[in-house]
Order: C-alpha cells, then structure tokens, then sequence
C-alpha cells in the first residue's frame, strides 16, 4: 500500500477541518504558557548565551597624570583591559508587572591588561611597562526585561538594567615597587565603574538586539509551499508573578489564497492551562487551529485513495462479493475490483474530555475491472467518527485511533439495489482489520516533532478537553548544538 494514503488518513484522524465560519474577533488559537520552572530554564540558558557572546569585553583605555610621593607626576595609561571570563555563582529570575527581571549574584570576573607609566626627571625620561591581571569579586548584574505586543511581534526593551562590583584585586607583573599603589589609588574606582558601565551597556545592547531580531521575525511560519502559520501575537504576553502567558492567532492559511481560514470569536487565554506547575511549559492548541490546518490540507490535497492490493486479496473480486452482491457477480464473473476511497469534505475534529474526535465523511465508488477498463458500478457514502489520542517523546508525536461509528448509505448504483445491511458488515470489517491498523501501525511510529534549536520536549502529557488539546512539558536539549551567538 501506498505511503501517501497513510499520511492522509492519519492527517485526516489527526487534523481537523471544520468549514464552520464564525464573525471576526479577537483571537489566539495556540498560546504558549512558561511556569517559574520553564522561566528558570530559559534564564540559565540567556546567562550562558550572554556570557559567551560578551567575552572576551573589551573595557575603554583609562589613562591618568598623577603625583605619586617620591617620583611626581606620572602619566600612567591603563589599555587593552579585556574581561576573559565571567562566572555566575546564583541567579533569580521573576515575573512581575512590565516584565521579567533577572539578577546574577556572586558572579566573578578575570581581567586582564597592560599598563604603561612614563615620566620625566631633570635629567631622563623614565618608561616600562608590564601586564597585570583583576580578579573581580562579587558581582551583581540585574534586568528587567520589559516584554510587550509590539503589534503583533514580542517586543523586548531593557527597563531596568545594572551591575555592581563588590571589590578588585589587582595583581601585577613587574613594575616598580610605587606602582601597585599607585594602581590600587587612582586606578581603582575607575576599573570598577568601566566594568560596571561596560556590561550595563552590553546587556542593555544585548536587548535591544534580541528586540530587533525579535521585531524583524516574520509573522508566520511557512509549511513547504502549502500553508502558513499565522504567529501574529494576539495575547498577552500576561505575566503573573509565577508564569507568562502568550497567544498567537495560530491558524493556519493556504498560500496563494489568503482568504480569511475563519476567524473566530473566542480565544485560549481566559480559561485554564497545565494544572500541575511541575512542568515547564505549556501548549495550547484550540480545535479551530487544527481545524484551519487540515482544511488547508485538505485543499491542497487529492483526497482519495485507490484500493487495489488486499491481504485478503478476495475481496478485491466479484467472486468475494458473490453473496453480497449476486448481481455484480452475475454482470462481472471473476473480475477484478478496486475500491475509490474519497474524502469529501474537509474532516471536523472536535476535541473531547477523553481525547480528539474526527468525522469524516466518504465516498467509497466500487469499481469492477473489466479487460483492463476501470468501471464505476457503485457508490456508497461512508460517515466515519473515529476517536484518537496523541503521546509526544523527546521529538516525536506519536498516536493512535480506534473507530467508533460508521453509517453507511447507497449513493448510486448500476447493479441495482445493494443489501445494505451486508455490504455495511464487509465495508466495516474492512475499516476495523485493514484500514484502522495499517493507519495505527503508522502513527505508532510516529511524526517528527519540529527541530526546536536542539530542544525537545521530555515527560509530555496531554490534557484534552473544553474544545483544546493542552501538552504540558518539560524542556530539555536533545542534542549538543552549537547555538548562534544571537548577542554579538
Ligand atoms: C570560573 O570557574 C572556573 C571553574 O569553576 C574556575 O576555574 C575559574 O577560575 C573561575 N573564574 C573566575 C573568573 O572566577
Ligand atoms: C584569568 O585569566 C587568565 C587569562 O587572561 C588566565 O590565564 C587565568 O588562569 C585566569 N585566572 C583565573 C583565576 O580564572
Ligand atoms: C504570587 O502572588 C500571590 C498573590 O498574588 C501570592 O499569594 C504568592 O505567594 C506569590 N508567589 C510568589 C512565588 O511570589
Ligand atoms: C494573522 O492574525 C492577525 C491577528 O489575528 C490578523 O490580524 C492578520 O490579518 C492575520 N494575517 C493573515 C495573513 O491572515
Ligand atoms: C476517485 O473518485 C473521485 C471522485 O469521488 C474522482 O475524482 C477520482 O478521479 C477517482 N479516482 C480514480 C483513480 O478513479
Ligand atoms: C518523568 O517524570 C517522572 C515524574 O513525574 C520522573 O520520575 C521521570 O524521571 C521523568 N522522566 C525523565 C526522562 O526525566
């Protein structure tokens, strides 16, 4: 059997159509809550990627003409002062009202640079230089990362940034006996408030390049050339002291016919997310959004599949179907068959306490093969509910779906009436041993999660119910990868 036909049928199980229009609203049909625990994650996560797109820092030249006892004035110059390493002992991280503040305490800082000093006697002029090394201690850099719906994209802006410097101590290699003092008294407060200006500038710089990355992300996502996926920011960012909360318009659209997919009166954030805040993050996906997904698929696809080759090849005979429908036997003696399963309209999926459900409405055209002419000789509609549930590992979705009502009728025939009642117990023992299973064989393999950078999602669980499917999930890195140094 075809690889394709298990795609459309495991689409068809698990997307939704609905062709339902509703009037116009707001709307945000995914939406994206992070707890405290997925709030620390991502902090650890900016901290390291700060840190290794900062360093090495390099500081402004400090330079200075002071009166040292005993030798007078000097010009002393302080250059190439680079901070190599930075080291976090402990950070928080908050929610509050305008954003998200995130304080590193206790971290520790190594600087390196060169000095030079020179004056002047009556009689020579004396130079040397040297290189000397700062160990920074106590070190305290905070954000408020103000966070906004810059229309429609996250908008980020420092509200509130600082470092503070505990202490220096300063190590020198060679130099004149006076020097280190000299050093430590004029040179001091200078090296601290360039460390402390530096990186409040980095970090104020940081932000406002994540800002325009973050403004200059394209309000969609685009699937192959078929669909994309409006990511039009359309709630929040609602932040509590324990979580933040975002919505996307997160319907999907067919390209080249940007026609309105439905918009829908009604969003996700109003009502609940993940009960257990054990989990880091949460993702809600309302029906409508899987809704707007399969009716693009399903425009964009021939919905029909050719059956052709059976376990039970029997059934793909008139010889099979002899008591069934004597009368086709009686036409075609012996021939073969193929049966045109049609998909007619775009699948609804509801979303149920107890997991997804999708109706599907069918035609199946009964074609007898005749000295190699295909020849229609029956109709039958088919209403298929089959209902399913989903598991997501790592990065892989994962499912399965069990039928849980069929009704047929005749639509037409040219070999008279059919006994319904025996076609119907052929076509649904057909659907339960060999549709159903090949279709569950393929979800059990499942899909490809999207690459997420490297992340994937650990320990899921599904939560369906009131029209939404909620995955509740731990973040962690799938693989080593080498992030881009978004900060540089
Ligand atoms: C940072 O931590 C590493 C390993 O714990 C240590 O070797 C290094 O000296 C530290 N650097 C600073 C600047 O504190
Ligand atoms: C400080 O940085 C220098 C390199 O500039 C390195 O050799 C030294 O080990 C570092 N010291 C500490 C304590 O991290
Ligand atoms: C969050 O705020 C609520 C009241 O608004 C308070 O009861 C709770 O202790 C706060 N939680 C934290 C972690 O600050
Ligand atoms: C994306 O969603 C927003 C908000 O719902 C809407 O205003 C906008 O028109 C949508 N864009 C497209 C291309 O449909
Ligand atoms: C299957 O039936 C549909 C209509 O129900 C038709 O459009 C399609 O061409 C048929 N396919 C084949 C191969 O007969
Ligand atoms: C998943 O969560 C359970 C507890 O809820 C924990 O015991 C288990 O170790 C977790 N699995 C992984 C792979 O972390």
């Amino acid at each position: 059997m075809n690889r394709r036909v298990f795609f459309i049928v495991l689409l068809l199980l698990l997307l939704v159509s609905s062709s339902t229009r509703v009037e116009s609203g707001e709307n945000d049909f995914i939406s994206f809550g992070i707890s405290q625990k997925g709030l620390e994650f991502a902090k650890d996560l900016l901290i390291n990627n700060a840190i290794s797109s900062l360093i090495p820092l390099q500081l402004p030249q400090i330079e200075q003409k002071v009166q040292i006892p005993l030798v007078g004035k000097v010009r002393m110059v302080l250059s190439d002062i680079v901070i190599y390493q930075v080291n976090v002992s402990s950070s928080i991280v908050q929610p509050g009202e305008i954003g998200v503040t995130i304080v590193a305490s206790g971290a520790t800082a190594n600087l390196s640079l060169d000095w030079s000093y020179s004056y002047s006697t009556w009689l020579f002029d004396i130079s040397d230089s040297g290189l000397a090394s700062i160990q920074v201690e106590g070190m305290e850099i905070g954000l408020t990362l103000g966070l906004k719906n810059q229309q429609g994209s996250l908008g980020l802006s420092p509200e509130d940034c600082g470092c503070y410097v505990h202490y220096i101590s300063i190590k020198l290699e060679g130099g004149a006996s006076w020097l280190y003092q000299g050093i430590v008294d004029y040179f001091e407060d200078d090296i601290v408030s360039a460390v402390e200006d530096t990186i409040t500038k980095k970090v104020m710089d940081g932000v406002m390049k994540l800002d325009s990355i973050s403004q200059s992300l394209p309000k969609e996502i685009t699937f192959g050339n078929v669909a994309t996926l409006n990511t039009t920011i359309t709630e929040g960012p609602i932040m509590t002291n324990t979580s933040l909360v975002i919505g996307i318009d997160g319907l999907f659209t067919q390209i080249g016919y940007e026609l309105s997919s439905g918009r829908y009166g009604k969003g996700l954030l109003s009502t609940g997310s993940c009960n257990s805040a054990e989990k880091m993050v949460g993702i809600s996906v309302h029906e409508y959004a899987l809704n707007s997904a399969s009716l693009v698929y399903f425009n964009t696809n021939k919905m029909y599949w050719i059956i052709e080759n059976l376990p039970d090849q029997k059934l793909l005979n008139t010889a099979g179907w002899r008591f069934i429908i004597p009368k086709l036997y009686k036409e075609y003696p012996n021939d073969e068959m193929s049966l045109n399963f049609t998909i007619l309209s775009p699948p609804i999926i509801e979303v149920e306490n107890q997991g997804i459900v999708v109706s599907v409405s069918s035609d199946v055209i009964i074609n007898v093969v005749d000295n190699g002419e295909v020849i229609p000789v029956a109709c039958i509609s088919m209403e298929i509910k089959a209902s399913g549930s989903a598991g997501i590992s790592l990065s892989t979705l994962a499912g399965g779906v069990s039928l849980s009502k069929l009704t047929m009728s005749l639509k037409w025939s040219k070999i008279g009436t059919l006994h319904m009642v025996l076609v119907q117990s052929v076509m649904s023992a057909f659907m339960k041993t060999i549709i159903l299973p090949v279709v569950n064989l393929r979800l059990k393999v499942g899909y490809s999660l999207p690459d997420f950078h490297g992340y994937g999602l650990q320990n899921a669980s599904i939560i369906y119910g009131d029209s939404k499917i909620i995955v509740c999930s731990d973040v962690v890195r799938a693989y080593e990868y080498v992030s881009h140094r978004i900060l540089k």
